[in-house]
């Protein structure tokens, strides 16, 4: 289904099938979004006119590239990569894809780099996208609050980890991290959530979105 859909709905595209080429090649792990997912962030970025994009894990800069695309001219979008290796890769995909200027790639822990912004006092970010180790979800929530304002939305993958998420008798790290996550947006009275499930290319996934309203 997702071949039909992307055949469709998702042009082929250069820059976005050599990054993944690219990624595979330089034995990075298959995590990247579908294409289809990668074009759901674009579209959810142009709908929210994102000027300023912060994604938490660049992996080789699949997602990157649709994101960044869909900023303009002025827009910028700042990716957190923990991995060297990664971040190597992704450059390269960016540059390809000629969206090195608008990309900056931050390398280091997340939680740094997150602390690093919060201290620099950077604009507060339109979108945010959370798509990195999983046990640190509720931790990178938290401080991404503190990189938002009233409008932004906080995407955040793999919410459903082929139904693990839901089944009570699995208490793995990633798992509860996504638990974690999913209880801190529900009783934080600062965003509005939900949560929508995907199957596909990537399995049987989805992404949690949340709105700040304050
Ligand atoms: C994994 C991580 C991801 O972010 C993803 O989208 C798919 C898989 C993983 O660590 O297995
Ligand atoms: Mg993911």
């Amino acid at each position: 289904m997702d071949r039909y859909i992307c055949s469709r709905l998702v042009r082929e595209d250069l820059a976005l099938n050599a990054a993944l080429e690219a990624s595979l090649k330089a034995g990075l792990p298959p995590a990247n979004v579908s294409p289809n997912q990668g074009k759901f962030l674009y579209l959810l970025a142009m709908i929210r006119g994102a000027r300023r994009i912060l994604e938490i894990g660049t992996l080789g800069g699949y997602s990157t590239i649709w994101l960044a695309r869909a900023l303009p001219a002025d827009g910028v979008l700042v990716s957190i990569e923990v991995k060297t290796e990664h971040a190597a890769v992704a450059k390269k995909n960016l540059q390809f894809a000629r969206l090195s200027h608008k990309v900056s790639i931050m390398i280091g822990r997340a939680v740094e780099t997150l602390e690093h912004l919060i201290e620099e006092k950077v604009e507060p970010f339109d979108l945010v996208f959370i798509d990195a180790d999983k046990g640190n979800y509720p931790l990178y929530l938290q401080m991404v609050l503190a990189l938002a304002r009233a409008g932004t939305v906080i995407v955040c993958d793999n919410i459903v980890r082929n139904g693990r998420v839901g089944d009570s008798t699995c208490n793995a790290s990633d798992v509860t991290g996504i638990r974690q996550y999913i209880d801190l947006v529900a009783g934080q009275s600062r965003v509005e959530s939900t949560a929508l499930q995907t199957v596909g290319s990537k399995g049987w996934d989805g992404f949690c979105i949340s709105v700040v309203t304050a």
